[in-house]
């Protein structure tokens, strides 16, 4: 069974665009192993477009690139099985991929065939070059029975940006993951207007049909297909939490061969993935709003994540009343917190909570609801 928790692994497009080839996914596939992302759950090493050739041959196949995968795609797919990983590639609903390449509407059964013959393990299914007359729940219906149909367990990530409420219909075309919004680029901006765009729609997200807000961009520095400026440690540090706290599935987007060491370490932490795997993946509450929001969420253990977001460009104090989340002085209840980033605990809270957070930074907290 695939996708009880939200997915996690990496994907070519962030850092490669159509520069990818089969050194690239090799070179990966042994960073995830080397640098101990496997051990905390990096799994799916995933070539994203620009992977095949411009036509099919004369079977209606999709040919891989022999230029960029000399050893083709069920060689790749076997080394990175032989690194304990799994394999992932990508197709479009519509007549072409995003960047031109042949797409999967009226192949849908010949491609998800392909696939399972080349070992594949994660099919993402991009929205591109659709026809008007097409929708959107029976495109991703049919690939999802194309790929049950093909005799192997693909996960199956749905890529449509969102587009016509896709959250209403997608689990029951049997994706396990579907876009939400727009491409991300390497920016605060972009990252925060993403996430925070889908806060009223998590609702929907939960285990084997996650809500995917877009593969991360932690540590790109401003370099790769979607540049954009590029961020802070700080801000990157944001980000992961963010999407560790929406539980979206965890797709690296950076280079892994030039990663440095404090983004190696934001996505090795093992508090925030905790909070992305949980099991019950609640969705957050949101308390407040504006540049300032404070989430809250309840984790299958009973215990509690208290988390402080400033989006502000000015560091400052940070809030919440016990009260705006139900928890009134006459309960007799407080919590007793740890900050996860720095083990510090807060003894026992009662009533309020103020805490100071630097501009873009976030403070996040776990812990217990106790008796005063
Ligand atoms: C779309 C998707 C991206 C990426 C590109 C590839 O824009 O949203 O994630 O897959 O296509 O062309």
């Amino acid at each position: 069974m695939v996708a009880q928790r939200p997915p996690m692994g990496w994907n070519s497009w962030n850092t490669f665009g159509g520069a990818i080839n089969e050194q690239v996914v090799r070179e990966t596939a042994d960073a995830i192993v080397e640098k101990g992302l496997k051990d905390v759950g990096y799994e799916y090493v995933v070539i994203d477009d620009c992977w095949s050739l411009r036509k099919r041959n004369e079977e209606g196949k999709m040919v891989a690139d022999p230029e960029k995968f000399p050893s083709g795609m069920k060689a790749l797919a076997e080394y990175v099985h032989s690194k304990g990983l799994k394999f992932g590639m990508y197709s479009c609903a519509g007549t072409r991929t995003c960047a031109g390449y042949p797409g999967s509407f009226d192949y849908e059964f010949v491609d998800a065939k392909t696939f399972a013959e080349w070992d594949v393990d994660f099919l993402k299914y991009d929205f591109c070059y659709k026809p008007r007359l097409a929708n959107g729940p029976i495109l991703y219906n049919r690939m999802g029975m194309a790929l049950k149909a093909s005799g192997r367990e693909i996960l199956f990530s749905a890529c449509n940006w969102g587009s016509n409420e896709v959250e209403k219909w997608i689990r029951s075309t049997g994706a396990h993951m579907y876009r939400s919004t727009g491409d991300i680029n390497d920016s605060f901006q972009s990252f925060k207007d993403i996430a925070m765009s889908q806060v009223d729609k998590l609702a929907y997200s939960g285990p084997y049909c996650y809500n995917d807000i877009d593969m991360l961009i932690c540590g790109m520095h401003g370099k790769g297909n979607v540049a954009n400026g590029g961020c802070s440690d700080i801000e990157y540090r944001t980000h992961f939490a963010l999407w560790c706290l929406f539980q979206s599935p965890l797709m690296i987007g950076g280079d892994l061969s030039k990663i440095d060491d404090f983004n190696l370490e934001l996505l090795k932490n093992k508090e925030l993935i905790a909070i992305n795997q949980d099991i019950e993946a609640r969705p957050p509450m949101m308390v407040g709003g504006g540049d300032r929001p404070v989430f809250f969420k309840h984790m299958a253990n009973g215990e509690y994540v208290l988390a402080f977001f400033n989006f502000s460009d000015r560091d400052g104090r940070c809030g919440l009343e016990f009260y705006d989340l139900g928890l009134t002085v006459a309960s007799g209840y407080g919590f007793k917190f740890r900050d996860i980033f720095t083990g510090e605990e807060t003894g026992l809270v009662t009533e309020n909570m103020d805490v100071h957070v630097a501009s873009h930074d976030c403070k996040i907290f776990r812990g217990t609801l106790v008796q005063k």
